[in-house]
Formats: C-alpha cells, sequence, structure tokens
C-alpha cells in the first residue's frame, strides 16, 4: 500500500499536475480547485463554499486543461495525474469577466453594506477585480425581495440574488434543516421556503448560516442593519 505522503522506498511516488508549468504534488481526491489554492494561485469562484459539496454552477472557476476542448470548472474538477491546468490566461479572464457581468446583471445593485453578512463583498470583490461592466448585458432578472417577511431576523432581499445556491446548500449540508429550497428555474428562479412563506412559518431556526455564506448580500442580519440604522439617526 502506498504511505499518505506518496513516498515508496524513498522515492515520492505522489500523482502529480502540471500547474501553469509549475508541477504540483496532490492527494488523490484533491479537486483541481484545492489544489491550485494550495499552491497559491487565486481561481476566482462565487458558489463555492469549502464547507459545502462541490456545485459547479457559476463557473467563475473555470481553468484550461490540456487535451480538453472546452474549460472546465476546477471546484468540480478531479485532480489527475499527468494533468496540465493553466489557471490564468487572457481567454480564461476574459471568460470570468463575462461571466461576472451577466451575474451582476441580474442584480438591482452590486455594492451591498458588509454588515449584510460575511460573505456579502464576494460579488463586488471580483466585478471590482475584473473591471466587470455591470451594465453590459440588461433583460430580465430572477429572484423577487421578499422584504415583507415579518421574521425580526433575516432581510430576504432576492432581487440581488445571484443563484448559487449557497444558503440552500448550507442550510441543508450543515444544519440538516432543508428549511430553504429553490422554486422553478432559469429567470423564474426563486429561493423559498415551504409554500413561499414567511421564514417563522417554515422549518427555519434562523441559525444564520444561510446569511453568511451568501456573497451578494442578498440574505442579511436584520438586527445588524437596524443597529446601523439606530446609530446614524445618532440614537443612544
Ligand atoms: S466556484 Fe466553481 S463553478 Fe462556482
Amino acid at each position: 500500500m502506498q504511505p499518505m505522503n506518496g513516498v515508496v522506498n524513498g522515492v515520492d511516488r505522489s500523482p502529480m499536475l502540471t500547474l501553469d508549468g509549475e508541477r504540483i504534488a496532490f492527494t488523490p481526491g484533491e479537486t483541481v480547485y484545492e489544489v491550485a489554492t494550495r499552491a497559491g494561485r487565486s481561481v476566482p469562484t462565487l458558489c463555492y463554499d469549502p464547507r459545502l459539496q462541490p456545485f459547479g454552477s457559476c463557473r467563475l472557476c473555470v481553468v484550461e486543461v490540456a487535451g480538453q476542448q472546452a474549460p472546465v470548472a476546477a471546484c468540480t474538477t478531479h485532480a489527475t495525474d499527468g494533468m496540465e491546468v493553466t489557471t490564468a490566461s487572457a481567454k480564461i479572464e476574459g471568460l470570468r469577466r463575462t461571466l461576472l457581468e451577466l451575474v451582476a446583471s441580474e442584480n438591482r445593485e452590486v455594492t451591498v453594506d458588509a454588515l449584510r453578512g460575511h460573505a456579502s463583498q464576494e460579488l463586488a470583490t471580483l466585478v471590482e477585480r475584473y473591471t466587470a461592466d455591470s451594465g453590459r448585458f440588461v433583460g430580465a432578472q430572477s429572484g423577487r425581495s421578499q422584504l415583507d417577511d415579518s421574521n425580526p431576523f433575516i432581510l430576504r432581499d432576492y432581487d440581488l440574488c445571484i443563484s448559487c445556491y449557497r444558503c440552500v446548500r448550507v442550510c441543508a449540508e450543515q444544519e440538516g434543516d432543508y428549511a430553504i429550497s429553490v422554486a422553478n428555474r432559469g429567470f423564474a428562479t426563486q429561493i423559498t421556503v415551504e409554500f413561499g412563506g414567511d421564514l417563522r412559518d417554515s422549518a427555519c431556526t434562523f441559525c444564520g448560516q444561510c446569511v453568511q455564506t451568501c456573497p451578494s448580500g442578498a440574505l442579511a442580519d436584520k438586527k445588524a442593519l437596524r443597529f446601523v440604522e439606530h446609530s446614524a439617526r445618532g440614537a443612544p
């Protein structure tokens, strides 16, 4: 049996891939994204959360693999021995910019208050990094905000939703609640709870994990926002 570190009789027999011309050893089961991140590459992501199963919906993490006709999502592609990967090229960076412009075209607003949650700045940061033009594409938008939800904890501003499903997945995979789900497809996609009602009438336990993982500020902590509003008014 091969030891974990890949060294057999003093010789390193770990599987290797080539990343932007550099040979890197990896552990079987690692994804291209995990290897690239470990090797110091900054591959952009939006639907990825290291706590969750890879989902592969946003395609921001696309990389080129020698022998493959089309770029592949690094977060869902397992590293294989001898693979040759390019994580950044003019073609790949151009693709990422266009993808970001499509995503941003879905949002009423890209720049949101950092108090909306731990990950709330991810989309805005990427739009800035790629100098993506959020007004390049116009048209239909998915997601309808449910600002009239009377629960006191979580703001559901789905006009800002990018359908990464991180909230749905964290609720299921980390909390085991399955309180949040997805209705419809395409431009009719809507993140929702059972019967499309208020969170208070659902299986939601208000753990806040969905707020913390949302990369666009579509979900926010009402208490934090109330505090800021209160402070801005100079109230004690
Ligand atoms: S981060 Fe890989 S597809 Fe979204």
